[in-house]
């Protein structure tokens, strides 16, 4: 889904000014994969053509296959880097990635119309090991998640990770001059931005921190709390999804590092001779896509979605989930196996639809959680499942965005129960999809969307599994017409807040702090 870009006008242009925009993620917009190996998605476009294609030692030319941003961030992003011919920094994780870029990794995208430059970075298996499977998603994620008892501080993971935002910060700093906005994104970066600031003082840095920030409490567990703190304030601009997380950044700063000035006021940071603002960007989803897709798959879709996958009850509820132990997985299946017993006039008359993402599966706990997920489907299935009846219908196959959009449209009821979730986009996606305006969003209180859209949907608390099993219960027997009202309420939230204004507010306030920087008297003013 390519988002609506018309709308990010003057935002981006005027903060990129006459300089190039570098973006850095972990993950890259598109990935090349060999047709017989790879993730051959519908997404994909084959550019099985000279240009792409490599001799495979002897066995011929294998055809490659580009995977292109299905959604979200990436799709956003994508016609902003085209649109400035930008550079985009990311980990070259396809197996064909290096075929078609040039010596030094980088490659021209999209394929069709070469206008950016994609700068792959290799990481060794050794690097993704310690680096992306062990610091980044063992340690940082975790630990933003406030699972202390889940993380694993090996010095090695920390040693790579210092050592790839290094890899990954000499990449920036040989495209960075003084006039680069350079856009860090999320955990796996949080060194970077100072190593590059300290080489190139000048050039404007702002980073999104895409999940929750913890208290102090917890951060204080990690050995390294400080480098990470001193690294992120090495942007100009932090943004978070919330005030809450700002707020516990600005009170980890204050613990950890006493020689920075913390203004909780103005929510900003002096920490030597430079400042970094913070601010709460609540990101959004590409509303109008979603709804397009949604409105272009009609009942017919869902007769035959029901028929295929066996699903014979009146209502569905649904949940949709990259199978990570934050979503509260284990906690919806426990409260929909407390529903169908409390109330077992239901069983029949309601399934569950659990869309899952399989994640992360070298580390333990994601294996654990995995077993756990499909233990709990099976008992439940076993346990209440009839000849004509499946309780919970448990998918894994990919869903193109037309099938998942109208997944979104037609089932009654959305089941969100994340027991801690920077944002949770599925949220706002189902919301974005619900054209007929009659579905009912269960929403956990744990969830940054939850502030946004906690007063219209039901929302709950993962853990209070009676609470859970009573709010599905009131959803099922909502009337029509508050469903309508609490619907629409939710869209026009979720419309007028989309990915598009998400982007423009971050490109405006950038531009805002680079002209205030650039302004001698306005640093006096904050100090
Ligand atoms: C979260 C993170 C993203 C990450 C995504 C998928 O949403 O904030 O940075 O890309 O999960 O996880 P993965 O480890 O597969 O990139």
């Amino acid at each position: 889904m390519g988002a609506n870009t018309d709308r990010v006008d003057g935002g981006y242009t005027s903060a990129i000014g006459d300089g190039s925009l570098i973006v850095v993620s972990n993950r890259q917009p598109y990935t090349h994969t060999y047709e017989d190996t790879g993730d051959t998605t519908s997404d994909d476009d084959s550019i099985n053509d000279d240009s792409t294609n490599q001799d495979n030692g002897g066995n011929g030319e294998r055809a490659i296959n580009v995977n292109r941003p299905a959604g979200g961030l990436t799709a956003g992003l994508d016609p902003v880097l085209q649109r400035t011919d930008g550079t985009w920094i990311a980990w070259g994780d396809g197996d064909a990635d290096e075929a078609v870029a040039n010596e030094n990794g980088a490659v021209r995208m999209p394929p069709e119309d070469p206008s950016y430059t994609l700068q792959r970075i290799w990481l060794t298996d050794q690097e993704v090991e310690e680096y992306y499977y062990g610091y980044s998603n063992r340690v940082l994620w975790p630990l933003c998640h406030g699972g202390v008892w889940q993380t694993d501080f090996a010095d090695d993971h920390w040693q790579r990770y210092r050592s790839v935002n290094r890899k990954f910060a000499n990449s920036v700093i040989e495209r960075t001059d003084a006039d680069s906005l350079v856009w860090f994104q999320d955990y796996h970066f949080a060194l970077a931005p100072r190593l590059v600031r300290e080489e190139v003082p000048e050039a404007f840095y702002m980073h999104f921190w895409h999940i929750t920030w913890p208290g102090w409490d917890t951060f204080r567990a990690c050995p390294q709390h400080r480098e990470l703190i001193e690294g992120l304030l090495g942007n100009d601009l932090l943004g978070f999804h919330t005030e809450r997380y700002c707020e516990n950044f600005l009170d980890c700063v204050e613990e950890a590092l006493d020689d920075a000035f913390v203004d909780h006021e103005g929510n900003r940071v002096h920490y030597g001779d430079h400042a970094t603002a913070l601010r709460a960007f609540p990101m959004g989803v590409d509303a109008a896509s979603v709804r397009r897709a949604s409105n272009s798959v009609g009942t017919e879709f869902w007769d035959e979605f029901r028929a295929n996958y066996g699903i014979s009850s009146e209502k569905v509820a649904l949940g949709v989930d990259r199978l990570d132990y934050t979503k509260g997985i284990t906690e919806r299946l426990a409260a929909l196996e407390e529903f169908w017993e409390a109330y077992p006039e239901q069983r029949g008359e309601l399934s569950y639809v659990q869309k899952a993402n399989e994640s992360r599966s070298l580390i333990p706990e994601y294996q654990d959680l995995q077993a756990d997920v499909t233990e709990a489907v099976d008992r439940i299935n076993d346990r209440f499942g009839t000849d004509d009846w499946t309780p919970v219908v448990y998918l894994t196959d990919f869903l193109p965005q037309e099938e998942l959009c109208g997944l979104y449209r037609f089932s009654d009821v959305m089941l969100v129960s994340a027991v801690r979730d920077g944002m949770n986009l599925v949220a706002k996606e189902y919301v974005a999809a619900q054209v007929d305006d009659d579905g009912v969003l269960v929403l956990s209180d744990q969830t940054g969307a939850y502030e946004e859209l906690g007063e219209y949907a039901l929302t709950i608390n993962p853990y209070d599994t009676e609470g859970f099993v009573e709010t599905i219960d009131a959803a099922l027997h909502m009337e029509a017409g508050q469903r309508a009202e609490r619907m629409r309420a939710l869209r026009e939230q979720v419309e007028s807040h989309d990915l598009v204004a998400w982007m423009n507010d971050v490109f405006e306030t950038a531009e805002d702090l680079r002209e205030t920087r650039e302004s001698p008297d306005a640093d006096a003013d904050v100090i």
